[in-house]
């Protein structure tokens, strides 16, 4: 399978690079997305030492290809966005395509799934708990966050499942 990983700018981010590694020791052919936002927790140089090419982060980049966004979909089989950011849940949901990853995402035409990550209050924002439902109604597969402690000192639901979850969620979903 060819996949995008969209990483977002959740302090779970560092979680992203064990997912890709899981698709890449079971052949699958993985390029990476990250939001500005990402980049203030990891890198796009960690994830750039797996991959051939270079990470994208930004819609306009005149030594590239300039239309990205509309042939990353014609490229790739599943669009996974781990983790997801309330933020980008809420543009997913609300059709904004304000940079590369919900461009992307407008143009994606295949299965998409996402891993929602955040604080058990933002997940409890009612805001949030109807993007993810009108995103589900729209065919989106979610991921269902994991209970545990959380980064802000907090016990609850939240956090980004383990790899391993998450890839079998994955390929169950594009064999299935
Ligand atoms: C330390 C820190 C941790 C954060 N962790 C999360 C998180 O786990 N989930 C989330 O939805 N937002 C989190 N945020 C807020 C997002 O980074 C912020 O909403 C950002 O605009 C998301 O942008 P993006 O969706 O384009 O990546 C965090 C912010 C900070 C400063």
């Amino acid at each position: 399978m060819k996949l995008i990983l969209g990483v977002t700018g959740s302090i779970s981010a560092y979680k992203a690079v064990e997912i890709l590694r899981i698709f890449q020791k079971n052949e699958h052919r993985v390029c990476v997305i990250m939001t500005e936002a990402a980049q203030k927790f990891i890198a796009p140089l960690t994830f750039e030492t797996f991959i051939p090419g270079r990470v994208y982060t930004h819609m306009f980049d005149s030594h590239r290809d300039p239309l990205l966004h509309i042939n990353l979909p014609k490229e790739n089989d599943l669009l996974l966005v781990a983790p997801a950011t309330a933020n980008i849940i809420a543009k997913m949901a609300n059709g904004i395509g304000d940079d590369i990853l919900s461009t992307t995402f407008l143009a994606f035409y295949k299965k998409v799934v996402i891993a929602p990550a955040m604080n058990s209050y933002m997940l409890e924002n009612k805001a949030v708990v109807e993007n993810i439902a009108r995103l589900k109604s729209r065919g989106i597969a979610v991921i269902e966050p994991g209970k545990g402690s959380l980064a802000c000192s907090t016990e609850g639901k939240g956090r980004l499942p383990e790899a391993e979850k998450v890839y079998d969620f994955c390929l169950k979903l594009e064999n299935g």
